[in-house]
Parts: structure tokens; sequence; C-alpha cells
């Protein structure tokens, strides 16, 4: 009696992917704002965008709001998402005397000193971004209204026609397609040839090496999951990097529940799967063992950088103990 023999499946994992140390610095501090002033703890906006994150910090003790004023305690902590937040809200946290811990990613809070320095040096900003996405409004929110644009597409930059074209400066979202962007600044350099650059990328290291593993990898791929949530915007990118890199599918996946198991019938199929930079790796892990369930899983690593960035919490939760004795 032989057990029938499970098909042969070729899974490329994607090195780096997953959690950034801005992502794992959020975390942090909410976990830690948990243990140290206790619950609940106020989070203005889903602290990243991971559904299994924000159900795990919530059974821990937050409270995710939508906005300040649905907040009924003056006297307990509230964290600002990793996104990054307009200078109205910390204002409007002062104003109440509340306690609060801005989460924003240190390369977020860089790309808004660019923003202000353009203004600073006369120049109106070019924000290249996604309308609508929490870092956008925030990023937006620390210019005066009238100072900043925001371009999404290369056809935005054919109808942009700013009040004097000579003194422009662009930043860019953090977590936007590298190729994409690359096309919309060039574009912008071609109308606009004296417009300033930032003095550093905006993209983040953690959008470039994710996107560069996924493009390392998706040639020849049947299909490539990212592990990501709807709502996130450097995961929705890596589905479209692995496509145009030559994936034959890409798809955006939250959980094993829902890897698309019809599209794998061809003999011995090849998948690529990355995470974005919110998604936990014991997603990553369930999806491996799902996938381990049906086939005989060959294990490839497709490795393109090392990541040793690591984003200190502030000096408020630093005598905290992150994991108890
Ligand atoms: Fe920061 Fe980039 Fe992560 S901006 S939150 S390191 S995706």
């Amino acid at each position: 009696f032989n057990a029938p023999t499970k098909p042969k499946l070729t899974l490329r994992l994607c090195e780096p992917r997953g959690f950034c140390a801005g992502v794992d610095r959020a975390i942090q501090i909410v976990v830690l704002a948990l243990k140290k002033y206790g619950a609940p703890v106020y989070v203005r906006h889903e602290i990243v965008h991971n559904r299994y994150v924000v159900d795990g910090l919530r059974d821990m003790g937050a409270v995710f709001v939508k906005e300040l004023d649905e907040i009924p305690d003056d006297g307990q902590p509230v964290v600002f998402s990793a996104h990054g937040v307009p200078k109205s809200v910390p204002a409007a946290a002062a104003t109440r005397e509340m306690l609060y811990l801005d989460a924003t990613c240190p390369l977020v809070s860089k790309v808004h000193k660019q923003a202000m320095l353009h203004v600073k040096r006369g120049r109106h900003v070019v924000l290249i971004g996604h309308k609508g996405h929490p870092e956008v409004v925030g990023t937006m929110g620390q210019l005066a209204p009238g100072t900043a644009s925001l371009i999404e597409t290369v056809a935005d930059v054919a109808a942009f026609e700013p009040a004097d074209p000579a003194a422009l400066g662009f930043v860019t979202q953090t977590t936007l397609s590298l190729d994409d962007t690359a096309d919309i600044v060039a574009a912008l350099k071609a109308k606009f040839p004296q417009m300033t650059a930032p003095s550093s990328e905006s993209i983040c290291y953690a959008t470039t090496n994710r996107q560069e593993a996924v493009k390392a990898s998706a040639e020849g791929s049947d299909l490539f999951l990212i592990v990501g949530a709807p709502n996130s915007s450097n995961s929705r990118r890596l589905v479209e990097v692995a496509e145009r890199a030559g994936a034959a599918h890409g798809l955006l996946v939250e959980g094993p529940d829902e890897i698309p198991f019809e599209m794998l019938t061809q003999e011995h199929p090849v998948v690529g799967m990355s995470a974005g930079a919110s998604a936990p790796e014991v997603l990553v892990d369930a999806i491996i063992a799902a996938l381990r369930e049906r086939f005989d899983l060959r294990l490839e690593l497709v490795q393109t950088a090392e990541e040793n960035e690591n984003f200190p919490v502030m000096r408020a939760l630093r005598d905290v103990p992150l994991t108890s004795a």
C-alpha cells in the first residue's frame, strides 16, 4: 500500500519581505504603551494596514478610532499611525492636553521635512502619491493650503499648470512603484526642467527592497502571491510589479483561505510569494503550511538584499520591557 504522492510545487520565497522597521516600531509603540499605561490605549487610524495586526492589538486593549473627537478620555494615551498625520492632529491633541505618542515612521517624517524645506526655499511642492491614502493626507497636512499639488499619474503632469513653473520641488509617497514614479518624475522634469528633487529618495528602503526581490523572482511563475491587506499601498504595488516582471498572475491574499488552488492544476506549478511591509510573518507561515498539505513543496529563497534597519521607540517608552520576564 503506497500513500498517494502529492504533486510537486516550487515556492519561490522573496527575501526581504514582510515587516519593515517602521511597522515594527509602530506596533511596539502600541504594545509598550499598553504595558506602561494600561488599557485602553487609543490608536488613531489603523496603526498599520493589516487586519491581523489590528485585531491582535485590539485584543490586548487598543481602541481604534478615526478621529480624536471619538476619544472620551483625555487622560489615556493616543498613538498616531505609522503613515503620519497632518499637523492639525498633534495640535488638537495638545489643546486637549492628551498624552500622544507619534508612531509616524521616521522615513515618512523625513519626507515631511523635505516638503517643508521646499516651501521654505520658495518652491511649490509637487507630491507624487495616491489621493486619499493616509500618508498623502499626512504629508499635505504639513503644508499651508495652496502650497502643494498632488500628482498621481503621467496624465496629471500634462494637466498641471503651476503659477511659477520655475519654482517647484517634488517629494513622493514612500510606498510607490519605483517604475511608475520614475515615469512621472521624468514627465515632470521634461515639462519643468528647473524642478528640484528632494535631497534624498522619498521611496523607502523597504518598498525598494521588496519590489526588487519580487522583480527577481516573478519571471516564469504561474502565480505570485503577495500577503497583504487591500488598503496597503506597498502590498498592492508588489502585485503590479510581479505581473509586470513576468508572473502569469499576481494576487493579493490576506491569509491561507484565499489561496486559489484551482489555479494550480498544471504539472509542477511555480508559485512566487512575498509579503507587504505591514504583513506579519505568521501569515506567510500559514500559507506555506497550507501549500505543504496539498503539494510536495520545493522551497527556493530569492534574496536580493539584507536589511538591518531598526528604528528605536520614543524615549518615554524605552524603559518598558517589551517581553515580560
Ligand atoms: Fe516606513 Fe517604509 Fe515601512 S516608510 S513604515 S519603512 S514601508
